[in-house]
């Protein structure tokens, strides 16, 4: 979602901001700018759309200086306008600050400066914070020596909500001022110079060294370094970390997407979750992040697991599993629910947050609920210096690597390999036998070269993509483990294609979704060679006898499907929890071709943010 990069340095600071900025696109914004503070004082330039519109404009009039702070907005409060985008400078134009986060009282706030005589110039919750911050700086005695942190921190104390954000001002030249409460920002300690960001990524290429600043910290760096206070009573303190961050990493390579790259690096993703975590010898699993004993894994009577989005999906499919596998009750919350229900739960249940980004708003909401009532929250998660991270007791990373895309594709298929990871550990300490567990962790391992099958199909998917290309409209059918991927095959095609999709649980269709069936709509049916198989192909006829288009996903060396289905997309014999790993990669590939068939903006699609940090 929004980003932020601010610089001070020996170096030009637009140069190192554009290309921070650069490094947060995938976030999703809508909107970009960058103010500088030179000789000359505050210089503003901002842009609605991509950030080649802002460096268009830059490359005309260049901004000089070695003090900045940019920023890409995703549009909460406010149209997506040139006005609207930060920096928000205040009324007097010589303070600029960038904000990510809501300011959840800025009405109240903005019409007792109004009531003081101050006019508006946007609908933003951002601008009244900048107003805010000014009016305190001006209330202050000019040689007030930290006049601009002390109007921040006044500033903070009147407001409800969250930021992450940096404020610079033309007449404190050499210092910019940083704080968080409930939204990130990093402190990233480089030679001779300082940056302040809302993601590591942004800084990556110049200093490995950051510090994750904490709720309340406000943080203001000058050219002798930086100083540390609090909003709260809490310590002051920074944990600085080395960061293992290969920004390479984040390249396109000669991929012409970041999607179709991070579908492809499946099978290496895949490894890196369950590399070192198999125990041979006991036909089980070893995770070591849980942080919980033997004992307290075998106390465990139920798992409720909360996310959202594909997060959510593979939850879905993670229950089935963990069902199936140990026979521990699971249930699936929304986070967005479950932060604002009060469900029963006992210290006998353990709570999974899964988010590949660590910072999904509605997901960190439901783990601090899950916390505020002590109960334990173990994280699912890629983003190893997350707030999720950082905030769970204990949890799995993925390390899939950065996922750039704003379609999430290798986060769920090792999402779904840990599920099944955990449902083999909490299995094997129930009644799972070890022969069991040797045939499960066989299939894991199997699975690498299974999705290397699949990708080579990319080129016939593309083919079944052109078919349907005029659909204005899709269903997606599977059952049990393959419900969940029903639903997110529905989710990639819905929100990089822009045609609408549902996914359904197949015998659902008789009970209503049967109607939407016709000739010009495609369904896709989940249909491997599994306990609901015979039931899935008596549903895929009912939709045959009505003209409805069916591509079927089906095991390979059926060859029986071919008399149903009007086209088909073969994955190896697998058990049904890999299965449905498998079966979801043709459903990527499918809704990335048919994206760039339709010419859509594959790794940015409309109104899309990675990483969702508002509620
Ligand atoms: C879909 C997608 C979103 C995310 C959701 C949760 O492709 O990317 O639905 O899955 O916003 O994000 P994380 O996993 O970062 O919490």
């Amino acid at each position: 979602m929004c980003g932020i990069v601010a610089y001070l340095g020996d170096k030009e600071a637009q140069p190192v901001l554009l290309e921070g900025l650069r490094r947060l696109e995938y976030r999703g914004y809508d909107s970009s700018g960058i103010a500088v503070l030179n000789g000359k004082g505050l210089e503003v330039t901002k842009k609605v759309g991509r950030i080649q519109q802002l460096e268009r404009v830059l490359a005309v009039r260049p901004l000089h200086g070695s003090l900045g702070i940019s920023h890409t907005r995703w549009a909460t409060h406010g149209k997506a306008t040139d006005v609207n985008a930060h920096p928000h400078t205040d009324a007097s134009g010589k303070l600029a600050i960038v904000h990510n986060g809501i300011i959840e009282n800025y009405g109240i706030l903005k019409k007792k400066l109004i009531d003081k005589g101050f006019q508006f110039r946007t609908e933003t919750d951002t601008e009244v914070l900048a107003f805010l911050i000014g009016f305190h700086f001006d209330t202050l005695d000019t040689d007030t020596e930290n006049r601009l942190e002390m109007a921040v921190m006044e500033a903070l104390r009147e407001v409800t909500g969250t930021y992450g954000l940096v404020a610079i001002h033309q007449d404190q030249p050499g210092l910019m001022v940083g704080a968080r409460r409930g939204s990130p920002l990093v402190l990233g300690i480089g030679k001779h110079e300082h940056f302040l960001a809302s993601d590591v990524s942004a800084m990556a290429a110049h200093t490995q060294t950051v510090a994750h600043l904490r709720d309340f910290d406000v943080v203001t760096i000058d050219r002798n370094g930086y100083r540390l206070k609090s909003l709260s009573q809490n310590k002051v303190g920074l944990e600085i970390s080395k960061i293992d961050y290969q920004s390479g990493e984040a390249e396109m390579g000669d991929f012409p997407h970041f999607m179709l790259k991070e579908i492809f690096e499946q099978p290496i993703s895949i490894q890196n979750a369950f590399r070192g975590r198999l125990n041979l010898d006991e036909s089980t699993a070893q995770l070591g992040g849980l942080n919980l004993t033997p004992q307290d894994l075998r106390e465990i009577d139920r798992i409720v697991i909360t996310g959202c989005g594909t997060a959510l999906h593979a939850g879905l499919v993670g229950e089935y599993i963990i069902e199936s596998m140990a026979h521990v009750p699971v249930e699936i919350e929304w986070a967005s629910e479950f932060r604002l229900r009060n469900s029963p739960m006992d210290r006998r249940t353990l709570v999974l947050a899964v988010s590949q980004s660590g910072e999904t708003e509605d997901t960190l909401g439901a783990l601090r609920e899950a916390r505020r009532k002590g109960h334990r929250v173990l994280g699912i998660c890629n983003n190893v210096a997350s707030t999720l991270a950082r905030e769970t007791d204990g949890g799995v990373y993925m390390y899939a690597g950065p996922e750039v895309s704003v379609a999430a594709t290798k986060s769920f298929t090792s999402q779904v390999v840990i599920f099944a990871l955990l449902a083999l550990l909490l299995g094997r300490m129930r009644f799972l036998s070890a022969s069991q567990g040797r045939g499960i962790i066989e299939a894991i391992e199997a699975l690498p070269d299974q999705i290397t099958q699949v990708l080579r199909q990319s080129a016939h998917i593309r083919k079944i993509a052109e078919k349907y290309r005029n659909a204005n409209s899709m269903l997606f059918f599977g059952r049990q483990m393959q419900f969940g991927i029903a639903l997110e095959g529905a989710l990639k095609m819905k929100e990089i294609t822009y045609i609408h999709a549902g996914g359904h649980p197949t015998a659902e269709l008789k009970h209503g979704i049967i109607a939407l069936v016709d000739e010009k709509t495609p369904s896709v049916f989940l249909c491997p060679k599994d306990g609901a198989y015979d039931k899935n192909i008596n549903n895929l006829q009912q939709v045959k006898a009505r003209k409805g288009p069916v591509i079927a996903v089906a095991t390979e060396g059926n060859e029986e499907i071919r008399n149903h289905a009007d086209d088909i997309i073969y994955i190896p014999d697998a058990p049904d929890f890999a299965a449905a790993i498998l079966s979801v990669v043709p459903l990527q590939l499918f809704a990335y071709h048919m994206a760039v068939i339709l010419g859509r903006d594959v790794d940015k699609p409309r109104n899309l943010a990675k990483s969702v940090t508002v509620p």
